[in-house]
Parts: structure tokens; sequence; C-alpha cells
């Protein structure tokens, strides 16, 4: 599912669904939860994020076109949860595209964050289900997007002979991925929102967003909240 605008084209239920956002939202997600946040409260709208604000225990996070927004704690990059000043908190986090993507998610049998400084955990935990599969990319604005689709190449290239695709989106991406891998971040960096961080002064989340496995957490969305899937 390249979209989230397409979500509604799929049946979710009995389904897996893992939700990509590699630019930053769902690599922001990875890396609290591996520095020990507590929880993230991924939520769609603004409304529903702002009253999170100044509350004990809370940390507001996000953005809307890149850009934090003036009453929110924090931003979208992942590099804000590697100090692990946010340990024990309950993160409220809204963005652009990868919120509304997990919210658009919900009625899937189990779904769960990945991203590609997660993608050796992903992969074997996908490679495990016998239940069917669906990648949902965020993209941008409803619009389908490099990064995300990369990455969804590389879930399908490492997961290829175990499952058989309904529609030709996963060969789409594989096809992609393949001419794409000798050089990801050189490919990447010719995406739109790597222009538009760029623009906004934002260089040092995209390398980091592109490296591969540095966390082997896979977060998982229990009730509301997202938190580390345990073993
Ligand atoms: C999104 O949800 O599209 C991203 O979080 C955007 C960003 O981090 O710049």
């Amino acid at each position: 599912c390249l979209s989230p605008e397409l979500v509604g084209s799929f049946d979710l239920s009995g389904k897996l669904v893992v939700v990509v956002d590699i630019l930053r939202a769902t690599t922001c997600m990875v890396t609290a939860l591996a520095h020990d946040v507590a929880q993230i409260l991924p939520v769609a709208t603004l409304e529903e994020c702002q009253p999170y604000c100044q509350r004990d225990g809370f940390v507001t996070a996000g953005e809307r076109n890149g850009i934090q927004l003036a009453w929110m704690d924090l931003g979208n990059s992942p590099l804000a949860y590697t100090s692990g000043d946010y340990a024990g908190k309950t993160v409220v986090m809204s963005t652009t595209n990868g919120t509304l993507a997990l919210d658009r998610s919900r009625a899937a049998d189990q779904v769960i964050v990945g991203a590609f400084v997660n993608l050796k955990a992903v992969t074997e935990y996908v490679k495990a289900q016998s239940r069917d599969v669906l990648i949902v990319c965020a993209g941008w604005k409803g619009m389908v997007n490099l990064e995300d689709s990369l990455f969804a190449g590389a879930l399908v290239d490492r997961v290829e002979g175990e499952f058989q695709h309904e529609t030709d989106a996963p060969l789409v991406v594989q096809l992609m991925y393949r001419q794409a891998a000798a050089d990801l971040s050189g490919t990447v960096y010719r995406s739109a929102h790597v222009r538009r961080l760029h623009n906004l002064g934002i260089k040092d989340d995209i390398d980091f967003c592109l490296t591969p496995s540095l966390f082997s957490l896979i977060p998982v969305l229990q009730g509301a909240a997202l938190v580390p899937l345990s073993d």
C-alpha cells in the first residue's frame, strides 16, 4: 500500500500491517522506544496532541510540513531521543503523514512500525508470519514517495519466496529497490523530502534515518499506544 489514501482498498482484518515513514516519523518511533521512552501515543491531528502540552509525564512531538509547532516540546528528529532525556515519558506524536498512516491502519490484526533502523528485526518478524502482511507507506500527503517505497522494496526483497503478492506493488518496489540498493542513500538524496528537509536546514537526521538495523526493537500498537514488541 504505497499511500495511506489506498488503505481503504485493503481488507485489514487478520493482517499484520507494517507502517513505514522513513523520513522521519517511524524512524523517530523506533529510536524513541529504543531509548526508553515509556510509550508513544500517535495521533493524526494536532487537536488531539495539543491537550498534552505541559502535562506532567508527557512530551508533545511532531511536525507539519517538516516544521515543529511552536507549542510542541520536540520536533520530529530521531536524534532528539538518543540522549535518553525522555526515558520513562509518554510521547504524544502528530506528524504530517506517519501518524495518519498509523491511524488508518488501526483495524488490522496487528500494527507494527518499520524503518531502516530496525529493518533486520522487522524482516525476521515478517518472515515468521503465517498471516497476510500489508506494508503501509506513509508517503507525502497522499502521494507516493521514494524512501518509504524503497524500504518496502528492501523488506519484500528479504522475505521473497515466503509470500505470494496479491497486487504488483510489491514487485514494483522490489525492482526499484534492487536498482537502488548499491547506492541507497545516493538515491534517497534525490527525493523530494530530502530536499524539503535540506531547505529547512535539517540535514543530520537524513543519514541516521538511512542507517540499517541500528536497533532490534519493533514498536507495536497496543490499544492507543506504541510500545516495544516483546519476544
Ligand atoms: C511525516 O509524517 O511525513 C514526517 O514525519 C515528516 C517529517 O518528519 O519531516
